[in-house]
């Protein structure tokens, strides 16, 4: 297939060289300031256009790699354009095909196809998108090639409904972003107990990097040591009366969720009493 990128920021840059890896044939790039086409297209050894036409008709498949909010605007753009039979897909975690408004009237077929991971670098990322899971959400008509354009690409693919976008979107932050959020939370309190914040960052360093660790290898039943996974009421007790506001309340409820992975590991225990003192 002929795959033409329309935003030569970080995903498209690292896409392009990606599937370009796996003998696809990449077209050209298309973006807002011509030196990052440009960039990509030597990257991946294709063309820089210097028009949205150029990029539309010339390839069948047309990845807008834009951010988010670019979206809708630049397929407003496009619309017109003969777009009639081609595969037009985006990459928001967040975002459906919907944001194609009216694309079936244009002969086109609309599809979100996100990489589950973190993309940081445009030159250097390329590599990591070998061990993300994708998703696919879009219309019936032409998902068997994308399918297959990832299968060759050897990643797994999820198909999802436009429905669960957000769900689905929500649960990613939760896994990255958020467990970065809590490890900040939990800097600050060394701090209030007289850490100096660059050593309370350092401090917590091995637990983080040992529990991602162990859950990669084990699994997060497996992973899960602490006073929750001990039955320790009393401990818990003690941390929920230390701790106040935000910080109680975030304890308090990941450690609900701490009790299912414990239930988990020991399905013989009764987590029943701990999880009462939890939901006061
Ligand atoms: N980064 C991630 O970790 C990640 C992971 C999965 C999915 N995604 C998704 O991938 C998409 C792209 O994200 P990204 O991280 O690659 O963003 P990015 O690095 O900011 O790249 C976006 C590129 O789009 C170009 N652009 C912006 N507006 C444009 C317009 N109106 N017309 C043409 N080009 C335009 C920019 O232009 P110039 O450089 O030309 O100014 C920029 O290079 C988003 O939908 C995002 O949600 C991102």
């Amino acid at each position: 297939m002929d795959i033409g990128f329309i935003g030569a920021g970080k995903v498209g840059t690292s896409l392009g060289r990606y599937l370009k890896q796996h003998r696809q044939h990449i077209t050209g790039y298309y973006s807002r300031n011509p030196l990052s086409a440009k960039e990509a297209a030597e990257f991946t050894g294709s063309k820089y256009f210097s028009t949205l036409n150029e990029a539309v008709g010339e390839s069948e498949v047309l990845f807008l790699t834009v951010p988010d909010g670019q979206i809708g605007s630049v397929w407003t753009q496009i619309q017109d354009l003969p777009v009639a039979g081609k595969i037009i897909c985006h990459c928001s975690g967040l975002l459906s095909s919907a944001v194609f408004s009216e694309i079936s009237q244009k002969g086109a077929f609309g599809y979100s196809i996100h990489p589950l991971l973190a993309v940081s670098q445009k030159f250097q990322s390329d590599q990591s998108l070998s061990q993300a899971v994708f998703t696919v959400e879009g219309a019936q008509e032409k998902r068997a090639q994308i399918l297959r354009l990832l299968k060759v690409c050897g990643n797994p693919v999820v198909l999802l409904d436009a429905g669960a976008k957000e769900k689905y979107h929500a649960a990613a932050v939760m896994a990255s972003n958020l467990v970065l959020a809590l490890n900040y939370g939990a800097q600050k309190l060394l701090t209030e107990c007289g850490f100096a914040p660059e050593l309370a960052a350092k401090s917590l360093t091995p637990l983080f990097l040992g529990n991602a660790q162990t859950a990669a290898d084990k699994g997060l039943a497996a992973a899960l040591t602490g006073p929750v996974e001990r039955l320790d009421l009393m401990t818990v007790s003690h941390h929920l009366s230390a701790l106040e506001g935000a910080d109680r309340e975030i304890y308090r409820l990941l450690s609900l969720y701490a009790v299912e992975l414990a239930r988990q590991k020991h399905p013989q225990r009764n987590y029943e009493e701990l999880k009462g003192r939890l939901e006061q």
